[in-house]
């Protein structure tokens, strides 16, 4: 299939479960926290391959990598990034009551882009889709966290809106990384 560069936001299916596969075969990790973490992808690629329904089951219903109290208020539109090929993924949450994320999920917003497909635009495009769709469920704001060092997300987060506002842990990652926290007004 051709490429087309221009970025769409779909949802997984399992026809379409080659694609992921494919990308984590070569090494991409879909949890932003354990980029280069080769065992986790493999583990990952083996339950799949275990398990395509149920694996698919986990993408659409639980992208979040944190357990929370308030799971079951949690809604999560999970989506891949794609461009006539699988090219990442990037997921909306937020409990539609309120509009909020729960203490212990790491923001609204998830997204990651393979890496021989970086430095396209996707992410920023992704964003941006995702920004529309919050929007259209009546979300006014979206708090979006990412590693300090991480500069290709902050610039992306920068880019669609994003302001900073605290640096500090997060109780889905590790004591020692610490986060940059954004908001984006919608
Ligand atoms: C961060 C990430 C999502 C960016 O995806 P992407 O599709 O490459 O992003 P975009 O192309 O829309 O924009 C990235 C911009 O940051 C720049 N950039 C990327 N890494 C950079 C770095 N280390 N230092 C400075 N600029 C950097 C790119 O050059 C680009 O700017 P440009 O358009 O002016 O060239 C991608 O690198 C990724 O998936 N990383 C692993 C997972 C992750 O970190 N997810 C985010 C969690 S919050």
């Amino acid at each position: 299939m051709t490429s087309t560069t221009i970025p769409v936001l779909v949802t997984p299916t399992l026809d379409a479960l080659g694609g992921y596969e494919d990308a984590l075969a070569r090494g991409w990790s879909p949890d932003p926290r354990r980029v280069g973490d080769a065992a986790y992808v493999e583990a990952e690629l083996a339950a799949l391959r275990s398990d395509r329904a149920g694996y698919l089951e986990k993408i659409l219903s639980d992208p979040a990598p944190a357990r929370s109290p308030s799971r079951a208020a949690l809604v999560n539109h999970a989506f891949w990034i794609f461009d006539g090929e699988f090219a990442g993924k990037a997921d909306l949450r937020y409990i539609p009551a309120t509009g909020a994320v729960p203490d212990d999920i790491p923001g609204h917003v998830g997204f990651s882009v393979v890496p021989w497909k970086q430095g396209k635009g996707y992410a920023t495009a992704a964003l941006r889709a995702l920004m529309k769709l919050a929007r259209s469920k009546g979300l006014k704001t979206l708090h979006i966290l990412c590693n300090i060092e991480n500069m290709g997300s902050r610039i992306v987060i920068e880019r669609v809106g994003g302001k900073p506002y605290h640096v500090g842990q997060h109780p889905s990652d590790l004591p020692e990384q610490w986060k940059a926290y954004y908001r984006v007004r919608l």
